[in-house]
Parts: structure tokens; C-alpha cells; sequence
């Protein structure tokens, strides 16, 4: 079988590994990948966001199984294209993409079919919006309703910091068309944890939980992130939660999804807050988590590629899915200033004695070869993933392959699985 990854990240080159040791495949392109990618498949330099291109390059190169690793091609609808070509491709069409590039559309099916999730108005008034800001209760999470690569959330703490995430939102269109309608909703407090099942229709299964860190520095410190690490499973979740989740929020979900004739067929990733027993979900993403990908697929024994292909075919009651029981730690090494202005083209060295110790892999992200070298390209720059009997030793391993890692500027959190859930 022929290939193709879509996407560029730490998540596309964990999906490139692990789609690469089935025996099914043969050869794998990532458009357009990075240095990691490029040692075990074939880069193609096209844009994850260049939808024609992209279809003519899986129907030219006969490519026979499509996965998409990030959003904005999913909400822009490379699936509804691929399909329309009888292509076959990995994730949710447009329509069904909606769960997560519509904040809107989300919240109103959780409120229709009564799912947890927290308190929150819609405004598509900046005055309105504005109006709201004076009387209510703080912290407020100020969200675009739209995709905005990460950032189109804000907790807010003060009036004036309301009002000043409304303008930028609303007025001063800081992500676009993103941000012309926004939601104002209650901030929730407790342990965060990442979902991953796959769905196909009124059908899925689970695959693992991981627990994502997303403030950039030690101790939940800081400006958020695409997250700085994870460990998988969730440290926060036990099988009680996980029969809770399946009564309160997926057949909830899947039965409305139907309802509204939505079919959903690819990876959904429900992120949830748990306060004491109560699960509440704070977003659905359409797609694989990063850097949650780097923990669950080291822990993932059972060929990956035979249950995408079961999720698009809708065969998914009669696949066989199997874990490693062991506990996965990741952990992000981004370039220095990130989630701020940072530099690039960094030499990294080092790469080659961290992942000869044992149990550990490592992901690249933003990485790229230059003049010989492999040099930093992003602000997340590497995932190192280490496997262990025990988060202690999964999170020695993982640090010991930091350890021999270099570039100018890296920063990385030192407590990741170490912070508490808060649940
Ligand atoms: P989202 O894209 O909706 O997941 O938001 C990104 C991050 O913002 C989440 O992972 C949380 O850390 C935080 N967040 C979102 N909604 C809430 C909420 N209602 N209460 C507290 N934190 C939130
Ligand atoms: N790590 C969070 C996400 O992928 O959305």
C-alpha cells in the first residue's frame, strides 16, 4: 500500500513511524513532513493547506490510503475531496469537522443532547459581547468560535482583560473570520485529559487517554501551548470515568451527530476537565492530539493501519485493539521564547545518542536538514517519548535522552507527569 501523511508536525512523524511498521505498507510520503519523516518515507513539498495540490498528488502517485494529521485541511474539506475523487483518506468530512472548527456548532449539540460541558453564551455582537463583559462572573474563557491555530482561547480575569479579548477578537479580527462570533463561558477547574477513539458513525472505540501539559513552563506556569508533554495513560482516569464517559458524552454525541445527519468517521478526541466525579467537556478536536500522538502510539501494539481503514469502512466492532500497559512520557523540546517570537536554523545535535537509549523514540517537529545538518525549523522542535514500568522510570529514560540533546535556545519543562492533575 501507498501512503500519505499530511502535516508537518511531531503527531504527522509518530503517525509516519507507526504507519510505516505495518506490513501492509510499502511506501509512505509525508506532505510536507519534516527532517523525521524524511529517514523513514518520502517528503513531498506541498503544503498541509494545499488542498488541489494534494489530491493530485494521491490520485497521480496511485496513493491508497490518505491520513490527515492537523485541522485546517479537515475544516476546509480535503476529505469531501479526496472522496469526490475515490480517494480513500483518513478523517472526518466537512460537515463533521464542524465539531471542532465550530466552538458554536459544538456547544449547541451538547446542549441538545444534554452532554457536560461548561455554562456559555454565544455573541455575535461586539457590543453585546462588550455589555456582558461588566456583569459577568470571573475568570471568563473568551473562545473564537472559529479554528486559530491554538490560540483563539483566553481565560480572563479581570473586566478590562475581558474587554480587551472582545476587541481583539470581535473587532480588531485578530484571527480572522475566526473570531465574528465568540463564545463567553464559565472557567471550569480541575485535571484536564485527552480521549482518543476512534468513530465511525454511531460505532467506536476507545483507544487511550493521555494527559496533555499546556502551560510552557514547570508547575502550570506561563502562556499556553500546543502543550509541552504528556503521559499516557491519563494519570486521571480509572475504568468508572471511562464507563461515565461513554454513557454521558459519546452516545450522547454519536446519537445527535446522527440526528443533525452528520456522519463522522476518522479520530475524535474529546477534551475533558474532571472536577471530583463530573466529567465536562471543554472541545472536541476532529483529529490525532500533539503532542498526545507521541505517548499513545509508542503504547499502541496492534497494527494502526488496518483500523483506519476499518473506521472509514465502518467495520469497527470486529477490530482487535491492543496497548502496551506501560506508561508513555513525552515531553516537548521547543525553541527558546516559544509560545513567543523565537529564532530558527539552530543546529541540533545529539539526535542520535538520545534515541540509542533504551525505550525511547524520538519525534521530530519543527525540524528540517540543512547543509548536512538537522536544524530547528518550528517552536516545537522534538517529542521524546520514553516507555517505563512506572512514570518514574518512563520520565528517567525520557530526560536521560534530553540529556544528550543540544540546541541554542531549548527550553523544556522538567515536570512533565510530575504535575499534579489537580483531580
Ligand atoms: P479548547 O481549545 O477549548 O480546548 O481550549 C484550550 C485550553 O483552554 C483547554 O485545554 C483548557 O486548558 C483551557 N480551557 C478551555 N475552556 C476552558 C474552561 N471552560 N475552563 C477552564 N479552562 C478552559
Ligand atoms: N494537545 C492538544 C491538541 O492537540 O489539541
Amino acid at each position: 500500500m501507498k501512503i500519505l501523511v499530511v502535516g508537518s508536525g511531531g503527531r504527522e512523524h509518530a503517525l509516519v513511524r507507526k504507519l510505516a511498521q505495518s506490513p501492509e505498507a510499502d511506501r509512505i510520503f509525508c506532505a510536507p513532513g519534516n527532517a523525521g519523516t524524511q529517514e523513514i518515507g518520502e517528503n513531498v513539498s506541498i503544503s498541509a493547506n494545499d488542498l488541489p495540490k494534494l489530491t493530485r498528488f494521491a490520485k497521480g502517485n496511485g496513493i491508497d490510503l490518505t491520513v490527515i494529521g492537523p485541522d485546517d485541511p479537515l475544516a476546509a474539506g480535503i476529505v469531501d475531496l479526496f472522496e469526490a475523487e475515490g480517494l480513500r483518506v483518513f478523517g472526518p468530512n466537512k460537515k463533521a469537522a464542524r465539531l471542532e472548527a465550530s466552538k458554536i456548532f459544538a456547544k449547541e449539540l451538547m446542549g441538545a443532547e444534554k452532554i457536560p460541558t461548561a455554562q456559555a453564551r454565544t455573541f455575535s455582537s461586539s457590543a453585546e459581547a462588550l455589555n456582558y463583559c461588566d456583569k459577568v462572573a470571573l475568570p471568563v474563557v473568551i473562545k473564537a468560535d472559529g479554528l486559530a491555530l491554538g490560540k483563539g482561547v483566553v481565560v480572563v480575569h479581570d473586566r478590562a482583560g475581558a474587554r480587551q479579548a472582545v476587541r481583539s477578537m470581535m473587532e480588531e479580527r485578530a484571527f480572522g473570520e475566526a473570531g465574528r462570533r465568540i463564545i463567553m463561558e464559565e472557567c471550569l477547574r480541575g485535571g484536564e485529559c485527552s480521549v482518543h477513539a476512534l468513530v465511525s458513525g454511531k460505532s467506536f472505540r476507545m483507544l487511550a487517554t493521555a494527559r496533555d501539559h499546556k502551560r510552557a513552563h514547570d508547575g502550570d506556569e506561563g502562556p499556553n501551548t500546543g502543550g509541552m508533554g504528556a503521559v499516557s495513560p491519563a494519570d486521571n482516569w480509572n475504568a468508572e470515568r471511562e464507563s461515565n464517559f461513554t454513557s454521558s458524552i459519546m452516545q450522547p454525541l454519536l446519537d445527535g451527530l446522527t440526528r443533525n445527519a452528520t456522519m463522522f468517521r476518522g479520530l475524535l478526541f474529546p477534551g475533558l476537565m474532571i472536577t471530583d466525579d463530573e466529567l465536562r467537556v471543554l472541545e472536541f478536536n476532529c483529529r490525532f492530539g500533539d503532542p498526545e500522538t507521541q505517548a499513545i502510539l509508542p503504547r499502541m501494539k496492534s497494527d494502526l493501519l488496518p483500523l483506519l481503514i476499518a473506521t472509514i469502512e465502518g467495520r469497527l466492532e470486529n477490530v482487535a485493539i491492543e496497548f502496551d500497559p506501560r506508561i508513555a512520557v513525552t515531553v516537548i523540546l521547543a525553541s527558546g521564547g516559544y509560545p513567543g517570537k523565537y529564532e530558527t536554523g539552530k543546529p541540533i545535535e545529539g539526535l542520535e545518542n538520545g534515541a540509542r537509549l533504551p525505550e525511547v523514540q524520538i519525534f521530530h517537529a519543527g525540524t528540517k536538514r540543512q547543509d548536512r545538518k538537522t536544524v530547528t525549523s518550528g517552536g516545537r522542535v522534538l517529542a521524546i517519548t520514553a516507555l517505563g514500568d512506572s512514570v518514574t522510570q518512563a520520565r528517567e529514560r525520557a530526560y536521560a535522552a534530553i540529556n544528550q540533546i543540544h540546541f541554542d535556545g531549548c527550553h523544556f519543562r522538567h515536570d512533565i507527569a510530575l504535575c499534579p492533575a489537580h483531580t
